[in-house]
Order: structure tokens, then sequence, then C-alpha cells
């Protein structure tokens, strides 16, 4: 499959970024994750990362307006003319017609918006026991997902591992407020258009991915 154009949707913790990190290298499309481009921009010390540490480490959504100008410039870069899963974005209703107006002016069309449902109950185990590689990123569970040799990265080797600042029960909370509130509205907005498939999270990370590549098709 190529030039396919999608949007990952899900709660926080849903599985979001394991399954598009398979699904860019199954297909060869790219994952544009707004978390990660924001996570980067406040380890740099951007302007935008200042703008947003707080926001971010309060659970709430940085402002429509700085999301859609870091989108935009992100999805002209030549790495995102294969394709490209949409994944944290968008997450309000604004971010999803600016969305639309900015792929429209480009002449290019979504294929696929996939929501990933996970009940809540099970989000808070999943977000809290996450760790990733501080090397290469790649992530890992407590439980659902350990490194073959403990302290040491399958992929690269690595021995340091981080946890998000953001990755605590009392934040989670706020997440799963702001996800309720303001990014589950966008399942009909999409649904209307025709494009919606929703997916059921809450099983082993392979059995979600099958479903998506079965979605997806080959
Ligand atoms: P973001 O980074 O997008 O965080 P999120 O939406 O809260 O999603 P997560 O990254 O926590 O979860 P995920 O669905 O990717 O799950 P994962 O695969 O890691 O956003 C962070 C913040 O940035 C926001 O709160 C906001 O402030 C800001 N922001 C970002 N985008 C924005 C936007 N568009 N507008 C405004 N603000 C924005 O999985 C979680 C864990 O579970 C992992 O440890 C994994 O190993 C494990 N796991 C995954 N799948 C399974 C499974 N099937 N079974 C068991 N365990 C599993």
């Amino acid at each position: 499959m190529s030039g396919k154009r999608l949007i990952l949707m899900g709660p926080p913790g849903g599985g979001k970024g394991t399954q598009a990190k398979r699904l860019q290298e199954k297909y060869g499309i790219v994952q544009l994750s707004t978390g990660d481009m924001l996570r980067a921009a406040v380890k740099a010390g951007t302007a935008v990362g200042k703008q947003a540490k707080e926001v971010m480490d309060a659970g709430k959504l940085v402002s429509d307006d700085l999301i859609v100008a870091m989108i935009s410039e992100r999805i002209d870069e030549p790495d995102c003319a294969n394709g490209f899963i949409l994944d944290g974005f968008p997450r309000t209703v604004p971010q999803a017609e600016a969305l639309d107006k900015l792929l429209s002016s480009k002449g290019i069309a979504l294929d696929k918006v996939i929501e990933v449902a996970v009940p809540d109950a099970k989000l808070i185990e999943r977000i809290t026991g996450r760790f990733t590689c501080a090397k290469c990123g790649e992530g890992y569970h407590d439980k659902f997902k350990q490194p073959q040799k403990a302290g040491v990265c399958d992929a690269c080797g690595g021995t340091d591992f981080t946890r998000r600042a953001d990755d605590n029960e009392e934040t989670v909370t706020s997440r799963l407020k702001a996800y309720h509130d303001q990014t589950a509205p966008l399942m009909p907005f999409y649904k209307e258009k025709g494009l919606l498939e929703v997916l059921d999270g809450d099983r082993p990370m392979d059995a979600v991915t099958a479903d998506l590549e079965r979605v997806l098709g080959s």
C-alpha cells in the first residue's frame, strides 16, 4: 500500500503510538505524532516547547493554532509524499476543520480515520507502566512489553530508559477528560464523512495490528 493518509485516533494510552510505529514500518508511510513533536520542542527549549510544557504537564490540550501550524509545516516535508499516519492529531473539531482545509488546499484527501477504542479503566495501567528507550524511542511496558533482556533495549541495545512527565495518575485523569470532552466529538464528524472505522483496542498488541492491517489492506 502506498500513498495512504490516515488518522489514528484513540484515548491516551490506547496504543496509537505503538500501532503507528508498526504501520509505518509495514507500509512505508510516516508517523506524525503531535505529542512527540511537542516533547522534542520541550526538550530543545524552543519557543513552542516553552509554550506547551505547562499545558502538557497539566494534561490539557495545547492551543489549536500552535498545533495546526506545526502539522502544516511538517506535512510539506518530502517524507510525507508517500503517505502519513496522523497520531494524536486532530484532537478538537477546530483542528479537524483546519486539517480539511489544509489537505484540500494541497489537493490531497484522507483515506481512513481509525479509532482504537479502549475502556478508561484499562488506560491508567497502560500509561503508568509505560517507558521508552532514551536512545531510539522504542516503547515498553512494565507488564505488557518488557525488554527481552532486563534493562537492555531490544531494538538498539541502549540501557537508558525514560518515563514521560505526564504519565502519572493525576495527569491521566485530565487527559481522559480532555479526550472525552474535546476529541470524542470528532468520531461523528468523521463518521458522517464515511471515513471512520472503529477497532477494539482492548486486546493484545498483535491482535490490534492484525485488525488494522485487515482494514488497510496489503
Ligand atoms: P500524546 O503524546 O499524543 O499522548 P496521548 O494521546 O495521551 O497518547 P499516548 O502517547 O499517551 O498514548 P498512545 O495511544 O500512543 O499509547 P502507546 O502506544 O504509547 O500527547 C501528549 C500531550 O501533548 C497531550 O496531553 C497534549 O497536552 C499535547 N498534544 C498532543 N497532540 C495535541 C493536539 N493535537 N492538540 C493539542 N494538544 C496536543 O501505549 C501506551 C502503553 O500501553 C505502552 O507502554 C504500550 O507498550 C502499552 N500498550 C499498547 N498497546 C497495548 C495493548 N494492546 N495491550 C497492552 N498494552 C499495550
